[in-house]
């Protein structure tokens, strides 16, 4: 049985946490995709950012945050002096869930099932990790850590308590950013983006 709980919460490095998350068959995902595509960066961050799940061109490099979304992530980071070297960064989900349209593949919302499968490893990379705040990237990154429903809109750029004294903020998903049509809407709404990972570096400073 992958994972085994008594070895999850007995594992001492997230290195090796994400290892074990190569064989995950916690939920359905694992066999149309290509690879679990595990969190990354400084093993002992201030500051972990928490995204959806991988896309396309997570899926196929291994590693969060490499497309189009990255793209956006990496300079907002930047914007708000935060260095992407700096900081630890992963997903709800680690596989990629998509549909074939037109030999492409699409992206899905995870299911409810997959993100409370996969709620495991992110609590294991928060008890390794030991963020001081976690920034809660987009619904799904949201809800899996606040356990419960959550309207972005309304929420975002607040800091909310966690489980086990830790503390996260609430943002937009990068993604947003991409889709929205309206030029003027997407700069206002990227710089609100970087104001909250600014307000994210002021707090864990
Ligand atoms: N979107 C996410 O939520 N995570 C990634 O790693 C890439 C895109």
């Amino acid at each position: 049985l992958v994972p085994d709980l008594a070895e999850v919460q007995h594992t001492t490095t997230v290195e090796m946490l994400g290892v074990e998350a190569m064989d995950c068959r916690a939920c359905s995902l694992w066999q149309p995709a290509s690879r679990t595509v595990f969190g990354e960066g400084v093993p002992t961050a201030r500051l972990m950012l928490v995204g959806e799940q991988p896309g396309d061109q997570e899926d196929l490099a291994g590693r969060p945050f490499v497309g189009p979304a990255g793209q956006v992530l990496d300079r907002a980071l930047e914007e708000a002096e935060l260095n992407r070297n700096s900081v630890y960064v992963t997903n709800a989900v680690k596989h990629f869930h998509f549909t074939w349209r037109n030999g492409r593949r699409l992206h899905q919302k995870p299911e409810p099932d997959s993100v409370q499968a996969c709620r495991l490893w992110l609590e294991a990379e928060q008890r390794l990790v030991q963020p001081v705040l976690i920034v809660m990237m987009g619904v799904t990154a949201a809800q899996s850590l606040l356990r419960r429903p959550v309207t972005i809109s309304r929420e975002r750029s607040r800091i909310f308590p966690l489980a086990e004294g830790r503390q996260g903020l609430v943002t937009v998903h990068p993604s947003y950013l991409l889709r929205l049509p309206d030029e003027a809407e997407k700069a206002r709404e990227y710089a609100r983006f970087v104001e909250d990972l600014r307000r994210a570096r002021d707090f864990i400073e």
